[in-house]
C-alpha cells in the first residue's frame, strides 16, 4: 500500500474488502466519470464487468457527493461490507478512485488490451480509511507537441498517467517555431505548411547535427476535442497555448505577412529562433480569429499565448513598427510587446476567457487578470503575486523535465541541468522570499516536457518518469517531512504500477543501453552559471 502521491491522512479499519465477480457499483450522477474509470480499470485487471448497481443499498462500491468537502478532497472507507467515497465534486471522486485503484495490486493498471495473467493476484482491498486533499490547485504538466508531434493515442495514454497521479492540467503546447499542430479552419496554411518540416536537429551544441527526414503532423479540431473530452472524464482540465509574438516560424511559413521575413518551412533546428510577428492590425485580428477556435475547442478559462523569448531586433529594424510605437507613445519594444499581449488579452476576455503566459509577459507591464507561469526562476513569480496575479511555478532548474536526469556520460543527449527525482520531490511553489499575505497567489506548478529531443513516446516515459511521480507528491502532498522521508521507498513500490502500465521510466541505476543515445553531443549547463543568467534574463521585469 505504497500510495504516490502520499494522502493526507491514512488509518486502518478492521477488516479488508474481496472484489468478487459479483461486485456492483452505484455512483451519484455527476461522479459517473470516476466510476467509469473504476469500471474499465477492474474489467481490464480481473476480466469481469463491474456492473451499476441500481441503489446504493446494492453497492458493493459507492460513490456519494459531501458537499461539505472541497471540489477535489475525498474520504475513501473500506470495510467488510463495502467501498464506500465521500467526495466533494466530480474531481474528487476521480482522485479517490485513482487512490482506490492503488490499494489494488500493481497489475490493476494494466492498460486495456494488455490482458490478464492467468495467475491472478489477490484482489482484496486493505482495510483503510483516507481523507485526502491536495495541498495545490493547480497540479500540472505542459507538453510540448510543436518540437516532435504525438499522436492522440499517446495524448490519451499520458492522460491516463496524469490521473494516476492525481494531477489535473495537461497544458498542451500547439504551437512554436519547429510546428504548428492545431487545425484552424480559417488558415488551413497554418497546418498544412506549418505543421511540416523537412530535417530536424539531432542533439545539441556545437556537434549538433540534422536528421534529414520530414516530420510533422497536427490535430484535426475532432481530435482536439477528443482529448479535451477524454481528460474532462478523467478529472484534467486541458490548457491550450498558442504562442505569440515569438515562436512564431512555423506560422510566418504559412502566411508570410505576419513577419518580417519569409520562411520555406518551419524552423529545422532548436534554440530561441530571430523571428516575431509584425504588430499590425492584420497580425491582430488573425491571432484572435485563431484564438476563437480554440476557444471553442478548449472550455479552460485560461488559454495559454505564450509570451516568451521574443526576439526584438525586428521590430527595431522595421520603420513602419517604429512609427507605431511612436504613435502609441511607447518607449520601449518591451511596452510594445505588452500593448500587442493587451490587445490579446482584451479579445480574449471579450469572450470569457483570461491570458495564460510565461512570465516574460511582465516585460513592460502586465496585463490584467493574467495567470503567470513562472519559469524563469521565482522573479517573474513574486513580482506578479505581490500585483494579485495568479502564479503557476515552473521553475526551469527544478521541474523542466527534459532536462538530464543524472550527471553519467551515458545519460541521452544532456541539456540543462542535473535535476534528480530528490530535487523534482522537494520541488515547492511557494517563493522562498514572497510575503505570505501573497502566498494565496501560488496556485500551484506544473513540469514542463519540451520535446526538442524527445521524439518518440518511449523517450517520452525515459524523460517523465519517474521524476513526474516526484512532481506529483510535491504538488499533492506538500513537503511534510515524514512524507518526503518515505517517498524513495514508496516509489520503489510504485514502480510496479509503472510497469503494469508499460511505462519505460528511467531505472534508478541509469539508462539502459537501449535508452542511451551514444555520439549524440548535448548540451550541459551549469547551476550557478545558469542562475546567474536567469538573473540577468529577468533583470528587465517591470
Ligand atoms: C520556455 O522555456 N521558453 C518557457
Amino acid at each position: 500500500m505504497d500510495l504516490v502521491p502520499l494522502p493526507a491522512r491514512v488509518t486502518t479499519t478492521p477488516g479488508g474488502f474481496a472484489l468478487t465477480a459479483g461486485l456492483r457499483i452505484h455512483a451519484d450522477g455527476a461522479l459517473a466519470d470516476a466510476a467509469r474509470v473504476l469500471q474499465t480499470a477492474l474489467r481490464t485487471a480481473i476480466g469481469i464487468p463491474l456492473g451499476t448497481a441500481a441503489s446504493a443499498e446494492d453497492a458493493g462500491i459507492l460513490l456519494q457527493q459531501d458537499p461539505r468537502l472541497e471540489d477535489e478532497a475525498y474520504v475513501l472507507e473500506v470495510t467488510p461490507e463495502r467501498i464506500r467515497i465521500d467526495a466533494g465534486g466530480e474531481r474528487g471522486a476521480h482522485w479517490a478512485a485513482q487512490t482506490l485503484l492503488q490499494l489494488l495490486p500493481p497489475q490493476v493498471h494494466r492498460r486495456a488490451g494488455i490482458g490478464t495473467d492467468s495467475a491472478s493476484p489477490d484482489w482484496h482491498v486493505p482495510p483503510v480509511r483516507i481523507e485526502d486533499a491536495p495541498r495545490f490547485a493547480w497540479r500540472g504538466l505542459m507538453l510540448d507537441t510543436a518540437r516532435h508531434f504525438f499522436p492522440v493515442h499517446e495524448v490519451l495514454r499520458l492522460i491516463d498517467l496524469l490521473a494516476m497521479h492525481r494531477l489535473n492540467v495537461l497544458h498542451l503546447h500547439l504551437t512554436d517555431d519547429q510546428g504548428w499542430r492545431a487545425e484552424i479552419r480559417a488558415y488551413p496554411r497554418l497546418t498544412s505548411v506549418g505543421g511540416w518540416r523537412p530535417s530536424s536537429q539531432i542533439g545539441s551544441g556545437p556537434g549538433a547535427t540534422q536528421d534529414g527526414r520530414p516530420h510533422g503532423g497536427f490535430y484535426t479540431q475532432e481530435d482536439l476535442r477528443e482529448i479535451v473530452a477524454y481528460a474532462a472524464a478523467h478529472g484534467i482540465a486541458v490548457v491550450p497555448e498558442i504562442e505569440m509574438p515569438g515562436h512564431v516560424q512555423a506560422a510566418i511559413a504559412a502566411y508570410p505577412e505576419l513577419g518580417f521575413v519569409a520562411e520555406e518551412h518551419p524552423w529545422t533546428r532548436w534554440g530561441v529562433n530571430p523571428h516575431a510577428l509584425r504588430l499590425d492590425e492584420p497580425t491582430i485580428a488573425f491571432f484572435c480569429t485563431v484564438l476563437d477556435e480554440i476557444i471553442d475547442i478548449f472550455p479552460s478559462p485560461v488559454i495559454g499565448i505564450g509570451g516568451d523569448e521574443c526576439r526584438k531586433d525586428e521590430w527595431r529594424a522595421d520603420p513602419a513598427t517604429q512609427r507605431r510605437k511612436a504613435e502609441l507613445g511607447l518607449d520601449t519594444e518591451e511596452q510594445l510587446q505588452a500593448w500587442f499581449l493587451s490587445r490579446i488579452d482584451a479579445h480574449l476576455r471579450s469572450r470569457g476567457r483570461r491570458v495564460y503566459g510565461f512570465d516574460e509577459i511582465l516585460e513592460g507591464g502586465l496585463v490584467s487578470e493574467a495567470t503567470v507561469a513562472s519559469w524563469r526562476g521565482t522573479a517573474g513569480a513574486v513580482i506578479a503575486a505581490r500585483r494579485g496575479a495568479d502564479v503557476v511555478m515552473c521553475p526551469e532548474d527544478t521541474v523542466y523535465l527534459d532536462y538530464r536526469q543524472s550527471a553519467l556520460p551515458e545519460e541521452p543527449i544532456p541539456v540543462g541541468v542535473v535535476t534528480t527525482i530528490a530535487q523534482v520531490r522537494a520541488f515547492d511553489p511557494i517563493p522562498a522570499d514572497l510575503e505570505p499575505e501573497h502566498h494565496g497567489r501560488i496556485v500551484g506548478g506544473q513540469g514542463n516536457l519540451w520535446t526538442e529531443h524527445v521524439d518518440s513516446a518511449r523517450r517520452l516515459d525515459y524523460q517523465l518518469f519517474p521524476r513526474l511521480c516526484a512532481l506529483a507528491e510535491a504538488l499533492w502532498s506538500g513537503q511534510d517531512p515524514s512524507a518526503v522521508a518515505s517517498f524513495a521507498d514508496r516509489l520503489d513500490e510504485h514502480l510496479a504500477r509503472l510497469d503494469a502500465a508499460g511505462v519505460e521510466y528511467r531505472p534508478a541505476s541509469g539508462p539502459h543501453p537501449w535508452q542511451q543515445r551514444p555520439g549524440v553531443p548535448g548540451q550541459p549547463y551549469d547551476r550557478a552559471e545558469r542562475a546567474a543568467e536567469i538573473a540577468r534574463l529577468t533583470s528587465n521585469l517591470a
